[in-house]
């Protein structure tokens, strides 16, 4: 017994910043951003907190799947950095939407999404619940340096929430990690401790060459194991939905894969890279275009910082 995706919902910031406004602040240009990532605004919190783009995630999914908050038996928020150190995301959530039950986050940074689904996963095999809600967010806007621009213009503000109930439309699941806090890394911020030896900006840094390479090879990795694994061949697959981190990627990765780009599901030019916020702003977008039909077959497929990569197979189960 796996799981079946019952309703989606997002929650997206009002602001979108255009590459125009960004090339007021760092030495940067439209046709730089465009030609490099595809990335044409991005959305960030200038009134709206993280918890309030969440709930209205959450509480959207909930009505999409029918359900109330009282019927949920867990929460997962996927994402790198919740408004506290703690009480999780999940938990400050879960009080809002007025649910009763376990709550926690799993931290696989723009992969969240996809190794918060096989944590799901895990409880419906255990009999443990009937209906999970997963949550994909980051806020990176507070994250990110706004004075690097091989940075800055990439990241937004951003996600949604599905509902789970028991299903078997989850047909693969795989994730990886190859540790690595050298390539993409934000420390956290201020040290407390009196004997703290160094301070250090709890920003995102990257090597984007060496990060480039690890997406283009692990996603199109992880689609062959996915795709193999459900027992089925590139060409049963009806839509990709990528991690939104640059167009170019994206790109390559189709191009290897031999998954006609039409397939593929691209919110990046709207969004940016919202991490683990990136797959699930996704299906809400598509799925409320009316793109899906029940029965199609949809590859998720992400990587990130850890660095991990995820990527799963799922049946659509809605009409
Ligand atoms: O969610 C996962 C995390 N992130 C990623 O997946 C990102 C992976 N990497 C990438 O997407 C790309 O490597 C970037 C978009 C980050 C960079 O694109 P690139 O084609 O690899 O550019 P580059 O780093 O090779 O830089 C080319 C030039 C450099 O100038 P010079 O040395 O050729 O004179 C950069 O200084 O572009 C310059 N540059 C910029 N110019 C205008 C770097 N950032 C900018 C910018 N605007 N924002």
């Amino acid at each position: 017994m796996s799981f079946s995706i019952l309703g989606t919902g997002r929650g997206v910031p009002a602001y979108a910043m255009t590459n125009d406004e960004l090339s007021t602040m760092v030495d940067t240009s439209d046709e730089w951003i465009v030609q490099r990532t595809g990335i044409k605004t991005r959305h960030i919190c200038k009134e709206e907190t993280m918890t309030d783009m969440c709930v209205k995630a959450a509480k959207e999914a909930l009505e999409d799947a029918g359900i109330t908050a009282e019927d949920l038996d867990l929460i997962i928020c996927a994402t790198l950095r919740g408004e506290y150190i703690t009480p999780s995301q999940a938990c400050v959530v879960q009080r809002e939407i007025g649910a009763k039950c376990p709550a926690f986050d799993v931290n696989a940074a723009c992969s969240g999404f996809v190794y918060a689904f096989d944590v799901a996963d895990g409880f419906f095999a255990r009999n443990r619940v009937e209906k999970v809600l997963v949550i994909g967010y980051d806020n990176l806007s507070n994250t990110m340096d706004w004075t690097d621009r091989s940075t800055c213009v990439l990241f937004g503000d951003g996600g949604g929430a599905v509902v789970l109930g028991k299903g078997d439309d989850l047909l693969s699941i795989h994730i990886t990690a190859k540790g690595n806090p050298d390539v993409l890394y934000a420390p956290r911020g201020e040290n407390l401790s009196p004997f703290a030896k160094e301070q250090r900006k709890p920003a995102i840094f990257m090597n984007g060459h060496e990060v480039y390479k690890f997406a283009v090879t692990s996603l199109v990795k992880g689609v062959r194991k996915a795709v193999k694994d459900a027992g089925l061949t590139m060409d049963d697959i009806d839509y990709v939905i990528p991690h939104q981190a640059n167009m170019r990627i994206i790109e390559a990765a189709a191009d290897k894969l031999g998954i006609p780009r039409e397939k593929y599901i691209c919110t990046i030019g709207e969004y940016g890279n919202t991490s683990a916020g990136c797959m699930p702003i996704a299906l809400d977008v598509a799925r409320r275009e009316g793109k899906f039909k029940k029965g199609d077959i949809i590859v998720f497929c992400a990587f990130g910082g850890g660095l991990t990569s995820g990527s799963c197979v799922v049946r659509w189960a809605m009409d």
